[in-house]
């Protein structure tokens, strides 16, 4: 079996000032071990990305919760793979359930959205997920398919990639998915993502869980071998609670 290096990763959402974002890091900096057996991703909004950069230690990376397509131009409010990458960002976070809702994100943006990170060499963690209608209705799979096919479209994969199950139901809920059916749908998303790019690429690209990630939960997701880490948004806000996530995903 190929092996992935787990990754952990802090959604931050809309959260936190300069002030409370120096206070996360201080904190981090001085809990986190030397070497984590995991990688570490730090997503904060925007006006924290680059004092994120310097304040964090080497071994953390940091990542942005979105992007725009093109490189620059006249667009107004919007923010290219190109400024991320010249702050030092190496993430972005592309086609979030919460942007797909009240954004009007969708899968053809994604896609393109998809394409300008690669070429920026940015690393996309792409997430999919369905609705609570949809769980409901039996059509997760079919969601989740479409979402990456047509995420994925025309896109040649190569290098690092991530990609993240959130079920939208199981989004600051507190009511998780299973950790069995989660590991079911995401070994389901590996064969999708094996026909658009490859056995070999889909054996070694991570695909998180996320959705009500929380200290106490992450071990038994953890413990599914399809599931290759966490992307966590409420319990990420707290070091000491984001720390206890980031040593369960490494155990
Ligand atoms: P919660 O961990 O708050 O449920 O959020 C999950 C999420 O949306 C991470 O991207």
């Amino acid at each position: 079996m190929t092996h992935r290096r787990p990754l952990a990763a802090a959604n931050w959402k809309m959260n936190k000032t300069l002030a409370e974002c120096a206070s996360f890091f201080e904190t981090l900096n001085a809990k986190l071990p030397k070497s984590t057996a995991c990688d570490v991703v730090v997503c904060p909004p925007f006006t924290l990305l680059e004092r994120s950069v310097s304040l964090a230690r080497n071994q953390v990376a940091l990542g942005a919760q979105d992007l725009f397509w093109e490189a620059q131009g006249a667009y107004t409010g919007e923010i290219s793979g190109m400024m991320l990458r010249d702050i030092g960002c190496k993430y972005v976070i592309i086609g979030h359930s919460e942007r797909r809702q009240h954004f009007g994100e969708t899968n053809q943006s994604v896609n393109k959205k998809v394409s300008a990170a690669l070429k920026q060499s940015l690393v996309p963690i792409l997430c999919v997920g369905e609705t609570l209608q949809e769980m409901e209705s039996g059509r997760t799979k079919q969601v989740v398919q479409t979402q990456l096919e047509e995420g994925l479209k025309g896109i040649s994969l190569q290098g690092d990639f991530v990609l993240a199950y959130e079920p939208v139901w199981a989004i600051g809920t507190g009511k998780s998915d299973t950790p069995e059916q989660s590991n079911q749908t995401i070994g389901f998303v590996r064969t999708v993502l094996a026909k658009a790019a490859g056995q070999e690429f889909a054996a070694r690209t991570r695909i998180l869980y996320g959705g009500s990630v929380k200290p106490d939960n992450i071990k038994a997701f953890m413990a599914q071998p399809e599931i290759d880490g966490g992307l966590v948004g409420g319990a990420s806000l707290d070091p000491h609670s984001f720390l206890s996530i980031v040593e369960a995903i490494g155990a």
